[in-house]
């Protein structure tokens, strides 16, 4: 799964722009599923049909955007100054480098006097232009950062981990699924970092019985790190609650059970903050009964999040003997 994974964090795709990511997902899954489609905002629908009765239509969601920045305004020596696409922290960008979508790199830094905190309007892009003529770049145009992915052995560091981490769990999960009674439908959203808009419109036409997001956590294990249970290595986090939303404590429990009976590690979320896709997925038309599988990652939102591998092929074990029985939510 490394390579994939691989593949995945190094495509471009800011929210808004997935059409590169989605095409490569297309062709991992075209051919082990009964059909897929593209919706109107430019979510990948893929279903896979029951092997036997008993089951319910299950929406998986996991989102192929990743967070970026936009050029608002280029200056008469070139310079291009920049607004995030989702949530982006200045910390973290200073020596950094983006790429924008015709390939073009950028490195961003600090105007020099700039004290106290870094704020997004003290920093520009370089792209090494000499004017505002000379500059490749336009109002409007969107990069993202640019790492490499590394491969530390037991745990994987690159950017966009959130969530093409959780879009390699789903390719799996619909390429291994055999034995199940549900009609099992694999939702690759857009724009979740921008606000959960491709869940939003995606769950209002799948009308699901059942969902689950995949995506990923904050964790409490590096140094002087808020309190939290979470961490790397401690198998898949079957959320509780966070920001957005309280899973369905059926869909919640199920889930432990499975996990219990497999024999693979998992442990509890609870996060303060943030959400994902499942928060919108449970609110869409009269309600989805809706939980969330978390993978637990460091660095979240910086060019170098960190996640572990066995916690990745855990999940996938996960969802795949969630979905191997008929589900009783009365
Ligand atoms: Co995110
Ligand atoms: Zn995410």
């Amino acid at each position: 799964m490394k390579d994939l994974i691989q593949k995945l964090v190094e495509s471009w795709g800011p929210s808004g722009y997935e059409d590169r990511v989605r095409e490569l997902i297309r062709a991992e899954i075209a051919d082990v599923v009964d059909e897929w489609r593209v919706d109107a905002l430019g979510n990948l629908i893929a279903v896979r049909k029951p092997i036997r009765p008993g089951g319910m239509r299950v929406m998986l969601a996991a989102h192929m955007d990743e967070i970026g920045v936009m050029a608002t305004y280029v200056d008469e020596k070139g310079f291009i100054r920049f607004t995030n696409i989702g949530g982006v922290y200045p910390l973290n960008l200073r020596g950094g480098r983006v790429q924008f979508r015709d390939g073009r790199v950028g490195v961003i830094n600090r105007e020099e006097k700039a004290e106290g905190d870094p704020t997004l309007a003290q920093m520009f892009i370089d792209v090494g232009a000499a004017s505002r003529e000379d500059c490749p770049v336009r109002v409007g145009d969107p990069a993202v950062f640019l790492r490499d992915f590394v491969d530390l052995g037991p745990r994987l560091v690159a950017k966009a981990l959130d969530d093409r981490v959780g879009c390699a769990i789903l390719i799996e999960v619909m390429k291994q699924l055999q034995d199940t009674p549900h009609e099992v439908v694999g939702v690759f959203t857009v724009q979740e970092e921008v606000g959960l808009r491709g869940a939003t419109t995606s769950a209002f036409g799948v009308e699901p019985d059942l969902a689950l997001a995949i995506d990923v956590t904050a964790t409490g294990d590096t140094p002087e790190a808020r309190k939290r249970p979470m961490k790397l290595g401690a198998g898949p986090a079957i959320k509780v609650k966070d920001r957005g939303m309280l899973a369905h404590p059926k869909v919640k429990d199920r889930l432990i059970e499975t996990a219990e009976r497999l024999g693979i590690p998992y442990q509890l979320e609870v996060l303060e903050l943030g959400s994902t896709d499942a928060a919108s997925i449970q609110t869409s038309r009269a309600g989805v009964p809706t939980g969330c599988v978390s993978i637990p990652t460091r660095y979240l939102h910086s060019p170098s999040e960190m996640v572990d591998y066995e916690d990745v092929t855990n999940t996938v074990r996960l969802i795949l003997g969630f979905l191997r029985e008929p589900i009783d939510l009365g």
